[in-house]
């Protein structure tokens, strides 16, 4: 498959070469504003040719060079401290820009949007492709999904792989999580909780759930960027695409009366298949839960009123 990746910083690298490792694509395109910047990842990623289990060219290109792609992933950016809704005002004139440009350069692919603040960067990615929503996804809250069930496994021990728990809302400070359904293998939290109460003493829903929410920026400040969370999550869609498995994963789409939400991205699980999105699923909210989902949809609602659309 086809790559392209606008932004080749600490994200679009991780996104390129996690691509290349897991064999995912054959050929990708790396783009910046900064060409060296460009032209110097392509280098150096071509540089591990040799030892990716299958075959992939990178180069350096334009955003017209992104008409012949199967997916674009969108990553630039320029990181505020804090609070990702700060980026909007710096990111939202460049990404209209240049997805004019990959749309006029007959780009006729899926968008896969990281750029934060990300659900709105979606929004926009959608509005200004002029794309069915099936083709524009939002990575939205895959990455704190991915990073709680890291952080349940840890307080369990057990394995992420047999935690199932998801992040709603913004990508950002009000998320949530909806402990409602979170799994435990094939049980409820709840019941597992009976079962093992030796496991649950320290176990503060309140202190997990900031935490999560906290994650990137622990990160952040510690090394200025955040990757293997996010390119591993980036690359299960690209993979989903690729492979046409039919996945459910947990990403930012178009809500179109879903909980009762309209013409918003937002983070909820969606089936992704060679088309992209296939199907979008609605949980089984508590109506505390659903409270606190409209409230963080008010957030993403206020913010897109931002766009210049
Ligand atoms: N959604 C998520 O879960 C998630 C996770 C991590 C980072 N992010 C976001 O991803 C974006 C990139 O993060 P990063 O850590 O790679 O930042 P970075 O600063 O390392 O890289 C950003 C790159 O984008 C380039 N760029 C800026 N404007 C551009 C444009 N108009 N065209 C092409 N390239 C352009 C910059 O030159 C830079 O190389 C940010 O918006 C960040 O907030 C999102």
């Amino acid at each position: 498959m086809k790559l392209g990746i606008i932004g080749a910083g600490a994200v679009g690298e991780i996104v390129a070469y996690t691509s290349a490792m897991r064999g995912i694509a054959s050929d990708i395109i790396i783009n910046d504003v900064i060409k060296e910047k460009a032209i110097s990842q392509a280098i150096d990623l071509n540089d591990g040719r040799l030892f990716y289990p299958k075959d992939v060219k990178f180069r350096a290109g334009e955003y017209e060079d992104m008409g012949d792609r199967d997916v674009v992933v969108i990553c630039s950016g320029k990181i505020p401290e804090e609070d990702r809704l700060n980026e909007l005002e710096l990111n939202k004139k460049e990404v209209a820009s240049y997805v004019r440009k990959i749309v006029d350069a007959g780009f006729k692919g899926i968008f896969v949007v990281v750029t934060n603040p990300v659900d709105i960067i979606t929004y926009e990615v959608y509005k200004v492709s002029g794309f069915d929503d099936s083709r524009v996804i939002g990575s939205g809250t895959f990455l704190d999904s991915a990073r709680l069930q890291v952080v349940i496994a840890n307080k369990l021990g057990i394995s992420p792989k047999s935690v199932n728990a998801t992040v709603l809302g913004e990508h950002g400070e009000s998320q949530f999580v909806p402990w409602s359904q979170v799994m435990i293998g094939s049980m409820t939290l709840d019941k597992y909780e009976k079962t093992h109460p030796e496991l649950f003493k320290d176990f503060d829903k309140d202190q997990i759930e900031d935490d999560t929410r906290r994650r990137g920026w622990d990160i952040f400040k510690g090394k200025g960027s955040t990757q293997y969370g996010i390119g591993n999550t980036v690359n299960n869609i690209i993979q989903a695409i690729a492979n046409d498995e039919k996945i459910v994963l947990k990403a930012s789409c178009l809500m179109e009366g879903h909980y009762g939400l309209d013409d918003l991205y937002i983070s909820t699980p969606i089936r992704v298949g060679k088309d992209g999105i296939e199907e979008k699923f609605e949980l089984d909210l508590t109506d505390e839960e659903l409270g606190r989902l409209k409230k963080t949809a008010g957030v993403i609602k206020d913010h897109i009123a931002k766009l210049d659309l």
